[in-house]
């Protein structure tokens, strides 16, 4: 079974995500390989990572398409000859089309730093600090066309303490997330 991991940035959920699939081995437990890394960034410092690592790796940049639409078709053509049994969002900063949410319908899988469905979109950890939370975390779940719902797969809760900024918050939860999303992933391919 073939995983495809999406980023836009430094992609260290991919690189939690390939090293849980290493460890766990693709022929034991996780029973999936990672095949292909792919970013709309070409200066995304995971890509390098992942080229560093051997894995294969591709770019797409958004400027080059006049649409989303064209944009998502040239993404799934890349997508497609891997046949994944999951695609993984990690820090992919686009929204994509209905039509390709459709097309990977119950394969498509996203990490989104909140604990949904509190704070969607952008600049979550600052909203969280001044709504005055006591927690905040981070939430995987399934892509729906409506960006940041669809049906949750795990959370995981982190404090927020006295004297938070954003970016210690960030820091804390980025660190679950690092532990969150192969968690998941393992529980989906064996099937729970
Ligand atoms: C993570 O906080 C993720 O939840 C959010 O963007 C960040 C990406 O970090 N969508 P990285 O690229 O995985 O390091």
């Amino acid at each position: 079974k073939n995983i495809v991991i999406l980023i836009s940035g430094g992609g260290s959920n991919m690189r939690a995500l390939v090293e849980a699939a290493q460890r766990e081995g693709w022929d034991k437990r996780w029973g999936a390989r990672v095949s292909a890394v792919i970013s709309n960034r070409a200066d995304s410092a995971g890509l390098a990572w992942a080229q560093a690592r051997g894995l294969t790796t591709a770019v797409l940049s958004h400027r080059d398409f006049a649409s989303r639409e064209a944009f998502d078709e040239a993404l799934a053509a890349l997508i497609d000859p891997h046949q994944p049994t999951l695609v993984l969002l990690a820090g992919f900063m686009r929204i994509l089309t209905p039509g390709f949410v459709a097309r990977y319908a119950g394969r498509l899988v996203n990490i989104h730093p909140s604990l949904l469905p509190a704070f969607t979109g952008l600049d979550t950890h600052r909203r969280a600090i001044e709504a005055g939370c006591a927690v905040a975390g981070a939430t995987v779940h399934q892509v729906t066309a409506e960006l940041d719902h669809g049906h949750i797969l795990g959370q995981a809760v982190v404090p927020i303490l006295p004297g938070d900024t954003p970016d210690a918050l960030a820091a804390r939860v980025l660190s679950q997330e690092h532990r969150l999303y192969p968690s998941v992933v393992a529980r989906w391919l064996a099937g729970a």
